[in-house]
This record gives structure tokens, sequence and C-alpha cells, in this order.
């Protein structure tokens, strides 16, 4: 009897211990709270992301339900502040004067991708349900990198100028596979901003009987 209410006491002792020694939970948030938190960020701190956090959030990507399990999808994450700096570099000649230049370089500008200090492209082959299945997979990577407590925001603005003459260089070196077509990018970072949620239209919800 002793002998087990020792054993029971060390058992304890040890779950106790692993707690406190195991890393601290992000959020125990649910679902559908990340899916309502969840904003387009637009101002980023400096702090570089975590190359595990990026992997996570990748990974959460590609468990996205997909036609036909094809994953008829590329991924290309960019951590590489000179990579981003050189896009941008190229990019602002080609707004200059054009509302798109009135609207993006405010006066902390700091990148064409919503001055995020990391972007994950998202590239799609050219099958029946590629473009959505980059949808649901965008959605997943964007939930999990808000539980990791970062921001984002898809942008389809980068892909104009990528598929561009002064972009080309850029989009040859993520080394999308062939035919693949950029779909959007994902700014991703730690969040500078706590925006408002945008409305959203309930009536285009019908429940029909
Ligand atoms: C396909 C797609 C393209 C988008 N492109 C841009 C963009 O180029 N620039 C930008 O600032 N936001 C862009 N957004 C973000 C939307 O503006 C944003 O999701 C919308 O205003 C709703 O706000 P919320 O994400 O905070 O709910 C894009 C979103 C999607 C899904």
């Amino acid at each position: 009897m002793k002998q087990i209410l020792i054993t029971v006491i060390l058992c304890a002792t040890a779950l106790i211990g692993l707690r406190i020694a195991s890393p601290k939970q992000e959020s125990k948030s649910t679902v559908i709270e990340t899916i309502h938190a969840r904003r387009s960020i637009r101002k980023y701190k400096d702090t570089p992301v975590e190359k595990e956090k990026l992997e996570q959030v990748t990974l959460a990507g590609i468990a996205a339900p997909n036609a036909m399990n094809r994953q008829a999808w590329a991924i290309r994450v960019i951590g590489s502040k000179e990579w981003i700096k050189r896009c941008t570099d190229a990019y602002l000649p080609t707004i200059e004067g054009t509302p798109m230049g009135e609207h993006l370089l405010t006066p902390d500008f700091k990148n064409m991708f919503r001055n995020a200090p990391a972007v994950i492209f998202v590239a799609a082959e050219p099958s029946a349900y590629a473009g959505v299945d980059c949808g649901i997979l965008a959605q997943n990577m964007m939930l999990a990198a808000h539980e990791l407590g970062l921001g984002t925001c898809c942008l389809g603005s980068p892909v104009g100028f990528m598929n561009s003459k002064e972009g080309e260089p850029f989009l040859a070196s993520l080394g999308l596979p062939e035919g693949y077509a950029l779909q959007f990018a994902i700014a991703i970072g730690y969040a500078d901003e706590a925006p408002e949620a945008k409305p959203r239209d309930q009536s285009k919800i019908v429940f029909v009987e």
C-alpha cells in the first residue's frame, strides 16, 4: 500500500514537473474564435518570424482539403529581408504616380508586402480546382498563423508585378514548377496594429426552405 502511494506521489510530481517544463501554449482558442478574431494586418513589427512557426503555418496549409488530393499547389516562403527589399525596389518605379503608388506609399511604408518581414507565395497547377485548393490552403495558413500569434494579409496586388517584365527575375527565383501560375502572396509577421473587424453582409446567407 505504502509502495503504491509513493508511486502515485512520484507520478503526480513528474506530471506537474512536465507541465511546468513544457513550453507555454500560444492560445487555447477554438477554431471558430480564431476565424472571428483574424484580421488582415498591414503594419508589422520588424521582428523576424521564426522558421519553426513558418514551418507550422505551411504544414497547416497543406493539410487543407483539396480536390482528389492532387495537392495542386506550390508554396514558396521568403524570409529574406534582402529579397523583399530588392523586389520592392524593383516594384516601386512601376507604381510611381499611379493610384496604387498613392495607396501604398504611406509614411510608414516598409515594403510592397504590406510591410511584413516575411511572405509566402502560393501558385496553382493549371487544373480545374487548383485555385479553390489554394484558397483553402491560404485560409488554413492564416488561421494557423493567428493561433501562433502572427498576423497575415492575403495579397493579390503583387501578382501583376511578379508576372511583369520587371518582376520576372523575382518570379524566376521562386522556382515554381512548369505551368504553375502565381495566385497570391501572404504577408506574415508580428502585427503592429489591431484593426476592428470589417463588416460582413449577412444577407449573403440564405437558408433555402
Ligand atoms: C484574394 C485576396 C486578395 C487580396 N489582396 C489584397 C491586396 O492586394 N492588398 C491588401 O491590402 N489586402 C488584400 N486582401 C485583403 C482583403 O482586403 C481583406 O481580406 C478584406 O478587406 C477583409 O478584411 P479582413 O481580412 O480583415 O477580414 C486580399 C484578400 C484576398 C482574399
